[in-house]
């Protein structure tokens, strides 16, 4: 959550510099928006309530200049609500600083501050860690002391960039538990929640770890200890390309994300089968000693788990369990030495999945993080790490690393099954040929034409509900996800035998139901449930694969999906329900890429 960008260089360029890096940083939060610039020696802060286009304006409006140094935030509201007087930066006494994360403490602080006659103007915890850092300062009057000592008294999880008005030059970081990294550029440094903000400006940059403090300016970074000794890092090389944070022709970065979804798998199975099935066999880990495997993620990376939840537990035979990480690490997990607890995470640093994973490490079990930012703290931590490949997602609604959660949980569970035999030569053969199809068949259900017009039936209303059983009541899940965060519509997922114990009563006419139907098996119980909504005047838009006998009379409009083998299915099935979100989002004149109250990166549990 929040998103912070700072940079010190040589030319008065840094209102400039800092709006671009907040324009890239705003999926981490976009209710309100500051910068302080150092203008002839002082600080000069600028604020205002929503997004980054209005501290622009505000900008404009008050003729603010450019200094050589500045810092600069996006929030996305903890404490307080959004309004300028929140907006960071937050100054006290000689320290203005910009934060991302949450000051556990922060109520004992303020207190004991407030006591010592300190006052304060607005209901963040960052000013009362600008305070701290303040009245530290006021005490020893050493800058690397005085932060060294705010990093033991402030308790949870924050990156700061601070500048210090009798320093102006020079711009001090530290981070615990939230993401900062140092970009290096030529006569220019900056600092950020992540490399997006820098990178038209450089692709070098340092990582800086918890425990440490950094001094920055215009000629590179400093990095000491707490104790303040100096550490010696290494520059590392992004490889993130400049195309990879930018629109492109596409009207909004969540069609272009799900436009790019095959690539994806491209990468996928480029990396971990370039020759074929059983490559999988020596590209991922032996995992001879589990038997059982607990699947621990937040919202959509959930859903994805719960898709390889079906594939584990009904295909391979593997006991499963499948939970939201902030219920997991609370509910007392039964742990044993042959268990996998698996983290799916795309940012890597969803606060609640990350104390998931450090349970189940204190418990002596083995962790894998399935995350896209190679970078993040889950990819750091676990014991094993695998990469999603699916390249920086900047919508905030994930599509395409979810894809790559679904399509990576989806080898996963053939890697299993190849360990145990339970395929045989034919099978391998069949998931072979329809892996190398996936990509042109995902082509073309994005190109397919019946979005719009399934939007527009959707559009009008102010509820929806999406059914299907198996994997497709996994899938569902996922659907009413991405129509409820972007289009507002209130959706609901439903096991398809499920909506006669209750939830039907809410279908009226023309209530739009989506069912999904895809596995033969299931088909006959699926479709009585369509009838059963259908006959109480819903709206039945069915996505059903192309090998099921489907009375297309039973719905009113109809996606016909490949059918391929259960494995891959979630793969595919999954595009038409992205879609069908994004249009109906479009036609409702939703933000599509920043939901209201949204962030991309939930650091905060
Ligand atoms: C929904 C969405 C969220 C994330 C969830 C977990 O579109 O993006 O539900 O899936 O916040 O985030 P990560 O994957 O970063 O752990």
């Amino acid at each position: 959550m929040c998103g912070i960008i700072a940079y010190a260089g040589q030319q008065a360029r840094s209102n400039t510099i800092l709006l671009e890096g907040l324009r890239a940083l705003e999926y981490r939060g976009y209710d309100s928006a500051g910068l302080a610039s150092v203008i002839n020696g002082r600080i000069q802060v600028i604020k205002a309530k929503g997004k980054v286009s209005d501290l622009q304006d505000a900008l404009a409006a008050a003729h603010a200049q450019s200094g050589t140094v500045g810092i600069a935030h996006t929030r996305w509201a903890t404490h307080g609500e959004p309004n300028e007087c929140n907006a960071h930066p937050h100054t006290n006494g000689i320290v203005t600083l910009v934060h991302n994360g949450i000051i556990e403490n922060c109520q004992e602080l303020k207190a004991e501050l407030i006591q010592k006659g300190y006052s304060f103007h607005s209901d963040t915890d960052s000013e009362v860690a600008a305070a701290v850092i303040n009245e530290a300062y006021q005490r020893c009057k050493d800058k690397q002391k005085t932060l060294a000592y705010a990093y033991t008294q402030l308790k949870g999880s924050f990156a700061f960039a601070i500048l210090f008005a009798d320093d102006p030059t020079s711009i001090y970081a530290m981070r615990k538990n939230s993401p900062l990294i140092i970009g290096i550029g030529t006569n220019e440094t900056f600092i950020a929640s992540d490399i997006s903000a820098f990178l038209s400006y450089t692709n070098r940059y340092i990582e800086l770890k918890h425990d440490e403090i950094a001094k920055v300016d215009e000629r590179g970074a400093i990095i000491k200890t707490l104790d303040g000794d100096f550490i010696q890092k290494t520059i590392k090389k992004s490889d993130v390309q400049a195309h990879d944070i930018t629109k492109g022709d596409f009207p909004h970065y969540m069609l272009k994300e799900i436009h790019e979804e095959s690539h994806v798998i491209t990468r996928l199975l480029e990396r971990y089968m370039p020759h074929g099935v059983n490559d999988l066999m020596q590209t991922m880990d032996d995992f001879a000693n589990i038997e059982e495997i607990h699947i621990v993620a937040c919202g959509s990376a959930m859903y994805a788990g719960m898709i390889a939840k079906v594939l584990l537990e009904q295909k391979v035979r593997i006991r499963t369990i499948c939970e939201v990480a902030s219920e997991y690490r609370y509910a007392n997990p039964l742990f044993h030495p042959h268990l996998l607890v698996v983290l799916i995470s795309q940012s890597g640093e969803t606060a609640d999945t990350i104390a998931a994973m450090r349970l189940a490490k204190e418990h002596g079990v083995k962790t894998l993080a399935l995350v896209n930012n190679r970078e993040s703290t889950m990819a750091r931590e676990a014991d094993l790490f695998y990469e999603i490949l699916a390249g920086k997602e900047i919508s905030v609604a994930t599509t395409k690393a979810y894809c790559g959660q679904v399509a990576w949980m989806a080898l996963f569970a053939i890697k299993f099954a190849l360990m145990r035999h339970q395929l045989n030569e034919t099978e391998i053969t069949v998931i072979q040929q329809e892996l190398s199809q996936l990509s042109s068949q995902m082509e073309q259900l994005i190109h397919a034409p019946h979005y719009k017009a399934i939007a527009a039936a959707i559009a009008p209303y102010s509820d929806c509900y999406f059914i299907g059983r198996g994997l497709d009541y996994a899938l569902s899940l996922e659907g009413a996800l991405k129509l409820k965060e972007i289009s507002y519509i209130h959706a609901e997922a439903y096991g398809a035998g499920e909506m006669k114990h209750g939830t039907i009563s809410l279908i009226t006419q023309g209530t739009p139901v989506i069912a999904i139907a895809t596995d033969a098996a299931l088909l006959d119980k699926t479709i009585s449930n369509i009838k059963e909504v259908k006959a109480r005047g819903a709206h039945v838009i069915l996505i059903a694969a192309d090998h099921l006998p489907v009375d297309k009379a039973v719905a009113d409009e109809a996606i016909i999906v490949p059918h391929l083998n259960p494995f891959l299915q979630g793969i595919t099935t999954i595009i038409p329900l992205q879609l069908i979100a994004y249009e109906t989002a479009v036609q409702r004149g939703c933000e599509i890429d920043q939901p209201r109250n949204l962030a991309k990166s939930v650091t905060v549990e």
